[in-house]
């Protein structure tokens, strides 16, 4: 076999271009088809982002044609953003979101690189030797709790899931901050699954309710509506409830099951605000139809926060907090216990108003839009 110096790209004697040309006619001579050798524009470039803070971070080699978003994206074969294009691809994907205001956010990938960067282990990060023999009523509130939990972490990652595959690739940060967020709500199924089976009690009753409210986030037919039903409204009432875990803890265990929970679900609230932030700015012609979900979301809201409504009362979700914090199911802790839960509850109002204002929708506290009972909690 003949041995032969194969031409080099970019010597100091000839242009790029003609290197290329000599390429291809290297190739073709040996039957071989080079033409992807073809150099990018980016060939040769240099970051000028910083791999010292954190590591090389996707917003650091985004840059050039690869760091380009589409307002509209008509890839529906797969392709990298920023890669090229072949003519023959298949169409993998049929994506419903295609449009880069309904699904983007700034700094998607930041939020990514975070939720990479804080994985933890339910396995190892939760000192699970502090879990000690509870009073039968604790340990049963706590099953029932930890149950609840369970159930609805199973929807905040079961919803986000299909929305990933409809979303074009062209728009990828988002699409991979939600698979970050999935393997979250999967390690909250699990720590809580521990819990409930941990420490002698086990899985309680399924709710009657969350099936419901499951189904409601669950059937919404866009991104957006989707996103302010589960990470404003689902995720932010879950945040503010584990913000209070200590008050629901009988130890380390449980404790820090909440803490590292709630270091999560803020990561997902913020992906919900900074996306209807977006969304507000870039198309605002669709503020009307989103104020129309934020009063869907507070009608439930204030009739999950209203402690003088039954069905709200009533729930084992709801007694089983109420338990743990009074510290009892005799009518005196009960008692505290529920005046402990008003606090969760105003404290979640306060933090959804927070939210909206943030998100760029603050205009309806102000203008008589919003649900007049909201400022109820507020004041209280
Ligand atoms: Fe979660
Ligand atoms: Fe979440």
């Amino acid at each position: 076999m003949a041995t032969e110096t194969r031409p080099a790209t970019g010597e100091d004697t000839t242009t790029e271009a003609s290197a290329f040309e000599q390429l291809l006619d290297y190739g073709k001579d040996r039957g071989y088809k080079l033409d992807w050798l073809q150099p990018r524009e980016t060939l040769g470039a240099t970051l000028d982002a910083g791999r010292e803070s954190g590591g090389l971070l996707l917003q650091d080699v985004d840059q050039g044609p690869f760091g380009q978003v589409p307002d509209f994206s008509d890839n529906l074969t797969g392709r990298p953003r920023g890669a090229l294009e072949r003519d023959n691809s298949p169409r993998v994907g049929n994506y419903p979101v295609r449009t880069k205001a309904d699904v983007w956010l700034r700094n998607g990938a930041q939020l990514y690189e975070e939720a990479v960067q804080r994985q933890w282990s339910s396995a190892t990060d939760v000192p699970w030797e502090t879990l000690e023999e509870l009073p039968d009523e604790i340990e049963r509130a706590e099953c029932q709790l930890a149950t609840f939990l369970t159930e609805v972490e199973f929807v905040a990652g079961d919803v986000p899931g299909k929305w990933i595959s409809y979303t074009s690739p062209d728009y990828y940060e988002p699409r991979m901050y939600l698979i970050s967020q999935i393997m979250d709500e999967a390690r909250h199924m699990d720590v809580f699954r521990k819990r409930a089976l941990a420490n002698g009690g086990g899985l309680m009753a399924q709710l009657n309710r969350i099936g419901a409210a499951g189904g409601v986030i669950d059937s919404a037919r866009d991104f957006t509506e989707m996103s302010a039903r589960l990470h404003i409204s689902g995720e932010g009432s879950v945040l503010s409830l584990f913000r209070m875990g200590e008050l629901m803890s009988y130890n380390e265990a449980e404790k820090s099951m909440y803490r590292l929970a709630a270091s999560d679900e803020s990561r997902h609230v913020a992906f919900g605000v900074m996306h209807l932030q977006y969304l507000a700015a870039a198309d605002p012609d669709r503020k009307a139809e989103i104020h129309s979900y934020l009063d869907e979301i507070e009608m439930g809201l204030t009739a999950a926060a209203d402690p003088q409504n039954p069905a709200v009362r009533g729930t084992d979700s709801n007694t089983s907090i109420a338990i743990l914090m009074g510290g009892g199911a005799d009518d005196q802790s009960l008692e505290d216990g529920q005046q402990m839960l008003l606090a969760v509850r105003q404290r979640q109002v306060k933090e959804y108003m927070q939210r909206v204002r943030v998100a760029g929708f603050g205009e309806r506290f102000e203008n008589g839009r919003a649900n007049p009972v909201l400022e109820q909690y507020v004041r209280a």
